[in-house]
């Protein structure tokens, strides 16, 4: 009802009260050949994940929910797609709540420097070509501040913390579907995307310009932010003044 009807994305839906994880649950339904599209949410998980092998903390009140994408894309472009859901997240959050958090390379959104979302794209490969995604996106929503474990406090926070309002969830999600669906259409015709997107998302950020440690899946690299590219690659300029191209990875401030 709140989507446009050519948002693709949505338009088929499945919600349980309980689920081990969205992410898992909709590659349980990509294997039973499920639509592009498909959208996967659940009221909590009991074992949801984030990125890097970590556990995601999911109780009620969050959106915790999973996109299945099935349009083929480049695997060049792969990392376009959590820069641009990144990008639709945080829009969605500012149109239906006012509050308009900050992003952090690649796509955590933050405010005031703790967590309000995280993205987990899990991607599926034939050669050079991704031919299926599950987009994990988890929105701390409506979680109280005092339901956060006290190791979680310093880090994450919720927008009902930090706006004192519940945020309607299924506007929420509408929202950064309709937002997302066009960017994802670009990407599979190997049309710019992330390119278009590339100043709002640079406004948003909280990375560039700092002194940042960046935990690679190889190494711990150490110095400025220097920039990001159309393709969403993060150069840090180290102390010996060589620049380094980071494809994947965590800031720590
Ligand atoms: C991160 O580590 O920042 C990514 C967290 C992603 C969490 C979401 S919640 C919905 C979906 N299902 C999961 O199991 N994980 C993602």
């Amino acid at each position: 009802r709140r989507l446009p009807s050519a948002c693709r994305l949505g338009q088929d839906a499945v919600w349980v009260p309980r689920v081990d994880s969205t992410n898992a649950l909709a590659w349980r339904c990509a294997r039973e050949g499920a639509p592009h599209g498909l959208v996967v949410s659940a009221g909590e998980q009991t074992g949801g994940r984030g990125r890097h092998g970590r556990s995601w903390f999911s109780p009620q009140g969050g959106l915790w929910m999973s996109v299945l994408l099935r349009r083929p894309i480049p695997l060049s472009r792969a990392a376009e797609v959590t820069l641009l859901a990144s990008v639709a997240v945080r829009r969605a959050i500012g149109e239906t709540t006012g509050l308009w958090p900050g992003i952090k390379w690649p796509n955590d959104i933050v405010h005031h420097g703790r967590k309000l979302c995280g993205i987990l794209a899990e991607i599926r490969a034939d050669g050079e070509v991704v031919e299926q995604v599950v987009l994990g996106i988890g929105i701390n929503a409506n979680i109280p501040a005092d339901a956060f474990p006290p190791e979680l406090r310093r880090t994450a926070t919720s927008v009902l913390a930090e706006t004192g309002t519940p945020v309607d969830r299924l506007a929420l999600a509408a929202a950064l579907l309709a937002a997302f669906d066009p960017w994802l259409e670009a990407l599979a015709d190997d049309r710019p995307a992330f390119a278009e997107l590339a100043e709002e998302w640079r406004a948003a950020n909280v990375t560039l310009g700092r002194w940042v440690r960046v935990a690679t899946p190889t190494r711990l690299l150490v110095g400025v932010a220097e920039r990001v590219d159309d393709r969403g690659v993060l150069y840090i300029r180290t102390e010996s003044g060589k620049v380094c191209a980071v494809h994947s990875g965590d800031v720590l401030f």
